[in-house]
């Protein structure tokens, strides 16, 4: 691997404290020396705190919240803020998943200004876009990723050096056991590419992500094209062996 590359765990909501733990102590057995690519895992806001103590203990990973509220502080009843992430040691966070946008009502402007606040802030964004299945079948693929990204951009004045990871995520892909095809990603990972050469981004580090489906058998295709520094991963990453066995691909 000559890249700098992202092997990045989303868990969603599946794991409690107990299994969270067990997992880590796997990985922390495991000889990541090798391997020079980032890992990073998002488990639920709840474990974040004792979670980041693994930094200290296995060399290479890091964490990341699966989310992070729109306003920097307030009466926000259970909600979770920029500062509260940072001030516990989390470097990264998930904006904009597809869930999020879907089952719980996220708008572009919402994460708009999420990507505003955590781009001011110690963290770094994981930005995720993508297409419905219906607006794949519409061909409105390009026309959806220029607004995501687009609207997510907007209101950064891009003036410090930051990380920030897009991670492209077609909807009909996550949680299906079907990724894209290599053709379809080297495609809109292209596209992708070619809106954010429009926009005035400065020094930031822009990496690029595929995430949808991604597996042991998968990786490899995926990762050989080009411009795919890495993956998101959901289902494949609740287990150590298949989370590892994709991770080796990077
Ligand atoms: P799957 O890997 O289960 O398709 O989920 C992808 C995803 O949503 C990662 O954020």
């Amino acid at each position: 691997m000559n890249k700098t590359s992202f092997c990045v765990a989303n868990w969603k909501m599946n794991k409690d404290f107990n299994e969270s733990i067990f997992y880590l102590e796997k990985l922390k057995k495991i000889d990541l020396s090798e391997n020079k690519s980032n890992i990073i895992i998002c488990p639920s806001y709840l474990d974040l705190h004792e979670l980041v103590k693994y930094k200290e203990k296995i060399k290479g990973i890091d964490f990341g919240a699966q989310n992070v509220f729109s306003e920097p502080k307030g009466s926000f009843t259970g909600e979770i803020s920029v500062s509260m992430l940072e001030s516990i040691g989390c470097k990264w966070v998930i904006l904009g998943h597809s869930e999020r946008r879907v089952v719980l009502g996220e708008t572009d402007l919402d994460i708009a200004k999420k990507m505003k606040l955590v781009y001011e802030s110690k963290l770094n964004p994981i930005l995720c876009i993508g297409e419905s299945l219906l607006e794949k079948e519409q061909k409105e693929t390009s026309v959806v990723l220029k607004r995501q990204i687009n609207t997510a951009f907007n209101s950064i004045d891009f003036k410090k050096n930051k990380n920030i990871l897009i991670a492209y995520e077609p909807v009909w892909a996550i949680g299906t056991g079907v990724a894209a095809s290599v053709a379809d990603i080297t495609n809109n990972i292209k596209i992708i590419k070619n809106i954010i050469n429009n926009i005035d981004t400065k020094d930031c580090n822009i990496y690029l992500l595929y995430g949808g489906s991604v597996d042991g058998n998968n990786a490899s295709n995926i990762f050989s094209i080009n411009e795919v520094d890495g993956f998101l991963i959901g289902t494949a990453s609740l287990s150590i062996e298949s989370f590892y066995k994709i991770y080796r691909q990077i």
